[in-house]
Order: structure tokens, then C-alpha cells, then sequence
């Protein structure tokens, strides 16, 4: 059993990681976000993820691909807690700018929302200041040790309304029809099982509730992020769709990310009905 400090001092930059964040989400949000322009150019420190050490089961090839693979791309490795660090690297605030790319969203305060793959929390700190007290943020991740630092950083930056949530690769045990928003950074290319974690947001979303993927350009060669960590609108488009979601617009104001947001249909079959032309934004 590991301890409850164990986790970090077996990962290497952690403890300066809490005061990190602490000084990452005291400057205001301005000041976070400088505009896009450079962002491509500049190195990231590292983009090679020690993977999990416990790897998901091999699944039954779906729709005749190989293991590994799903509808024709490869299903990368789940970013393992050892490197969470690089979670909370300092070009993050660049590379993603993650106020600018939460306000896009438009969530409003008291909203219930979802950070699906929370990691340490880079992401689910930010969300539960935006909802504010009123409202939640449900954290799930495969790995405990992610949810073990998250709990340590959401109690550093003083936010109360994360409620941190172990699942699995096949069930989000979030609960049933109650979320207003699903925020999946950089995660859904690891699911081992699209199919079956999509059921699972979808039934966990209110009708007309959001599902948000932010996902590396898998168009962009520049974009220094493995192949396997990348995704295409047109793949994501792809995946998402058949399994009942209506796609909406993908924001394309970020160096180096879509922002692909889906919604669930209000009324059984609206997802089928032809929507009006989704738009591909550029700019905000
Ligand atoms: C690259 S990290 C991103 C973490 C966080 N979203 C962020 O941006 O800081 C991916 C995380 O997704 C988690 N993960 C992978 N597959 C998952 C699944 N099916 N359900 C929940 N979490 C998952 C991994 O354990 C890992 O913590």
C-alpha cells in the first residue's frame, strides 16, 4: 500500500509542484494566457510520457482492428502518475492556455461538471473556481495515485467542490443524467475502450449537456507531441458520432489543440436529425 507522501517523493518534482500551482493559479488569468503567436515554436520539455505500469486487459479487436488499434488509429499508452509532473510543467500556461481555452466553454457558475482524466488536477482546480461553490467538479482518473495528488492540490489552492472519483477504462461511475459538462484533456486517445467509455459519458450527461475533447493536432506535423498522442477533428468526428453525440463546433484558437465539443441530443434521435453546418472555429 502506498503511503500518503510516498506517491510524491517517488515523483520527481512534486513537492515544488504544489507551490507551483499555488503561484499557477494566483496570477490572474490575463496574465496566464499570452496570445497564441510563438506558442509552435517553442520547445516542449518533454514529450515522452512514462506510460502506466498497470496496462488495461486486451480487449476483443472492435471492428476488425488490431490489438491496439481502433477504428484505424493507435490507442496510446496511459500517461503513467510518475510523470505527473510534467502535468504541471511551466509552458503549459503557453502551450494551452487553459483560462482562455475554459472560458470558451462558457460554463456558468453553479454548473455540474465533469473532469474526465483529471490527472493531478491541472485542469479540475480551474474548473472548480470557475463553477464556483455552488457548483461540482467530479475528477475521475483510472490511476489512484493521479487522484492522490489532485486531493493534495485541490487542498493547497483551498477549492472544496472537487469530488475526486477512481474509475476504470470501461466504467466512469459518474452518475446517471446528472452532468452539465464532460472536460476530457488529452485523454481520450489513451481509452482503451472508446465504445464503452462514450455509453458511459453519454449516460452520465443531462440531455443537451456537453462532452468537450481537447486533443493535439493530429494534422499539424509541427505540433511536437508522439503521433499516437495526436488526434484529427476528422478521426475524433469519426469515433464520436455513431455513438450518439452531435457534434457542434471545434474551436481552433489554441497553438497546438482542438477544442472539440459534442452535445448529448435533448430528445432520443436528435443526433440523427441534420443539424444545422457545424462550424470550425478559428479564432474566439
Ligand atoms: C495525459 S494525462 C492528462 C491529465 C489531465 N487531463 C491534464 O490535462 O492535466 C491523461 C490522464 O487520463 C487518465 N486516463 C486514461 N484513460 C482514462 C479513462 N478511460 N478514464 C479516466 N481516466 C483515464 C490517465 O490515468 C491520466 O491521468
Amino acid at each position: 500500500m502506498i503511503g500518503k507522501n510516498r506517491g510524491f517523493k517517488s515523483c520527481a518534482g512534486l513537492p515544488a509542484l504544489a507551490a507551483a500551482i499555488l503561484v499557477a493559479l494566483q496570477v490572474p488569468a490575463a496574465a496566464q494566457d499570452p496570445a497564441p503567436s510563438g506558442g509552435k515554436d517553442e520547445p516542449v520539455k518533454s514529450t515522452a510520457r512514462p506510460k502506466a505500469k498497470t496496462k488495461a486487459k486486451a480487449k476483443a479487436p472492435a471492428r476488425n482492428d488490431p490489438p491496439g488499434f481502433y477504428m484505424g488509429r493507435p490507442i496510446a499508452d496511459v500517461m503513467s502518475w510518475e510523470g505527473a509532473d510534467w502535468l504541471f510543467r511551466e509552458t503549459r500556461i503557453q502551450e494551452e492556455q487553459p483560462e482562455a481555452m475554459l472560458r470558451s466553454l462558457k460554463i456558468p457558475a453553479g454548473a455540474t461538471v465533469a473532469d474526465v482524466g483529471a490527472g493531478a488536477g491541472y485542469y479540475s482546480i480551474r474548473l472548480a473556481r470557475k463553477v464556483g461553490p455552488k457548483g461540482v467538479v467530479y475528477a475521475t482518473d483510472v490511476q489512484p495515485e493521479m487522484l492522490r495528488f489532485l486531493r493534495e492540490n485541490a487542498r493547497a489552492a483551498r477549492v472544496a467542490n472537487i469530488k475526486p472519483i477512481r474509475s476504470t477504462q470501461t466504467k466512469t461511475n459518474l452518475p446517471a443524467g446528472t452532468i452539465d459538462l464532460i472536460l476530457m484533456v488529452d485523454v481520450y486517445h489513451e481509452c482503451t475502450d472508446p465504445e464503452v467509455i462514450l455509453q458511459g459519458l453519454l449516460t452520465a450527461l443531462k440531455p443537451g449537456g456537453r462532452l468537450v475533447l481537447v486533443e493535439f493536432r493530429g494534422e499539424d506535423p509541427e505540433v511536437p507531441i508522439k503521433p499516437e498522442h495526436k488526434m484529427t477533428l476528422e478521426q475524433v468526428r469519426k469515433e464520436v458520432e455513431p455513438q450518439g453525440f452531435t457534434f457542434k463546433e471545434s474551436l481552433e484558437f489554441l497553438p497546438w489543440q482542438h477544442v472539440i465539443i459534442f452535445e448529448k441530443p435533448r430528445e432520443p434521435g436528435d443526433d440523427k436529425k441534420k443539424a444545422s453546418p457545424a462550424t470550425t472555429k478559428k479564432a474566439q
